[in-house]
């Protein structure tokens, strides 16, 4: 994976109706501790970082590169969306494309912020490179970022073995990413 590159960024702050999408900054650090170190957050991503190796090796400003926004509830980290270039992909059908990732806190699950995050990074994506198509791997027992994905408008294109589980794969063209 490499981050976007040729992109302007930091971006101008991104807003939805109730969030903001941003670079990292310095006060993030705690809370992106807390995401890489929730056994809850990564049950279906090959388990946490040790809290303690997190704590001595972030960085100030955690995870700020191309393509990795903070999502800012009233001035807040509850979550991290990753757009990346999925360089060296296992599935041909990948290899190249953007790949979309998305991490919450557990205590800001089920309220719709991933949805409204990801549609806007989405949204951001289909400005900054337009008519890039998006892919999105995710084990197909996370049922969460499944339904997700489908509300997303990603669609199968295939199942695979990987890392030990049935990983999904699905991806979503640029006219749905403008219609
Ligand atoms: C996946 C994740 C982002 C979903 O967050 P969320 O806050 O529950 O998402 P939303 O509230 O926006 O819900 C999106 C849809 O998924 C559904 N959903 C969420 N969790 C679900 C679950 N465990 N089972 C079934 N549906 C679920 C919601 O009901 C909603 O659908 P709806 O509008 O039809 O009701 C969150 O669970 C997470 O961060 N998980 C850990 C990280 C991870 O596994 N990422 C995937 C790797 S790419």
């Amino acid at each position: 994976m490499e981050d976007l590159g040729a992109v302007v960024w930091p971006p101008e702050p991104v807003r939805t109706g109730r969030l903001v999408l941003r670079a990292s900054e310095i006060r993030d650090r705690a809370a992106f501790i807390e995401l890489l170190a929730s056994p809850e957050v990564h049950a279906y991503l090959g388990g946490p970082r040790p809290r303690d190796e997190l704590e001595r090796e972030m960085p100030g400003a955690p995870e700020r590169w191309p393509g990795s926004f903070v999502v800012d509830l009233d001035g807040a980290m509850i979550g991290q969306i990753l757009l990346r270039r999925a360089t060296g992909h296992r599935r041909p059908a990948a290899a190249g494309k953007i790949d979309l990732g998305y991490l919450f806190l557990p205590r800001a699950w089920g309220f719709g912020y991933a949805a409204e995050a990801c549609a806007a990074a989405l949204g951001w994506l289909a400005g900054a490179l337009p008519g890039e198509p998006v892919v999105l791997t995710t084990q197909s027992a996370n049922a969460g970022s499944m339904r997700l994905a489908a509300k997303l408008g990603f669609t199968e294109v295939e199942r695979f073995e990987a890392w030990g589980a049935e990983q999904w794969l699905g991806m979503r063209s640029p006219a749905t990413s403008s219609g």
